[in-house]
């Protein structure tokens, strides 16, 4: 197999070792590692294009760019929606390297019958991890400890310092939605800090699963004026944007903590910083914001207690690694006429 540069200076190009039949075209929108195309690919009659940016384009010229493809394998910063769709019927797949697919309009998707891939499973206990870490650098304000003793200002040890932090131990964790993200953050949370368990899903979790973890499914309201730490979980899906705002920080315990490592818009961001201005909850931990990657500058001025990441939840490198191989292997698949191993069922 042969890596060039082609034409574009965007555009790298991997040439099919064979060319039988027609050749089937593949858009890498954004890019990946070095490796993951050339690996993926090997032997392969598909041509691959690998646009040579780490910034999505937009969707008028994703549409234009995507004419003559078959396939896309894009970033979940890639906006796949309706118009860009309808203007390329001949894609065969959009492969997604993120287990959220909210970037793609997967309804106008299948009515065209293009195939829709994700990367599940391989980021759940990245992401847990994060989660985990979000909780703690709030309770125990890690940041503000960091900026405390860099800026010189310790200087004795205190019975009661200005920097108090909450226990997780023993305090009543609730997580809105129990996939694979949720379990894993519950093990954690569960056998690793002593948490006590309240979740709120669209399916009860097995019974066994339910003992294991001393886990009582609840509705959202329960959920949330008993918990001490509100996890998200969930989807980006119509019925959960928005799913926390501003009844719901009312609802909930002024010494709560909010952390998000699922979508941003589950949350009304203005709410949010306006619960935590007020002290209407006490901190939150947030991997995710509503328009990435801009943040609520009412939420940037909170200085304490709050603990913000630019969308790292899955960001280790072998994570990222098997993500982008995952996602590669799968619009291979496709386009050489083969079932996808991680369809999207949405
Ligand atoms: C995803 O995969 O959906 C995460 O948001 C990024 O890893």
């Amino acid at each position: 197999m042969e890596l060039r540069k082609s034409a574009s200076p965007e555009t790298e190009v991997v040439l099919p070792d064979e060319r039988a039949g027609e050749v089937k075209r593949l858009l890498v929108a954004q890019r990946l590692f070095e490796d993951t195309i050339p690996t993926a690919f090997a032997g392969s009659s598909v041509e691959v294009h690998v646009r040579d940016a780490d910034e999505p384009l937009g969707t008028r010229e994703l549409a234009t760019r995507l004419t003559g493809y078959h396939g896309v394998l894009s970033l979940l910063t890639d906006r796949l929606d309706r118009s860009v769709l309808e203007a390329n019927p001949q894609l065969e797949v959009i492969s997604n390297v993120a287990v959220g697919f909210d970037n793609i309009d997967v309804p106008v998707a299948r009515r065209l019958g293009i195939t829709v891939t994700n990367t599940p499973d391989v980021l759940t206990e990245t992401t847990a991890d994060l989660t985990l870490g979000l909780m703690l650098a709030v309770a125990r304000r890690l940041p503000e400890a960091d900026g405390f003793v860099r800026a010189g200002s310790w200087t004795s040890w205190k019975l009661s310092p200005s920097l108090m932090g909450m226990d997780l131990y023993g305090r009543t964790l609730g997580l809105f939605g129990m996939g694979r993200i949720g379990r894993a953050v519950a093990r954690r949370a569960v056998h690793g800090f002593g948490m006590r368990l309240l979740y709120a899903s669209r399916s009860p979790l097995p019974a066994e699963q339910e003992g294991e973890l001393g886990a009582t499914r609840v509705d959202l309201d329960d959920l949330l004026s008993a918990a001490d730490v509100v996890s998200l979980h969930a989807a980006l899906t119509p019925e959960t944007r928005h799913v926390l705002g501003p009844n719901q920080f009312a609802a909930m315990k002024p010494s709560a903590i909010l952390v998000n490592t699922a979508r941003g818009p589950l949350v009304d961001e203005a709410a949010l910083a306006a619960a935590l201005e007020s002290g209407q909850i006490w901190g939150a931990g947030l991997d995710v914001f509503e328009n990435e990657p801009e943040v609520d500058p009412r939420l940037l001025a909170v200085r304490e207690r709050l603990v913000l990441a630019p969308h790292v939840g899955s960001a280790t490198l072998d994570t990222r690694r098997r993500m982008a191989d995952i996602a590669a292997r799968d619009a291979r698949a496709v386009l050489e006429g083969r079932a996808p191993a991680h369809p999207v069922q949405a």
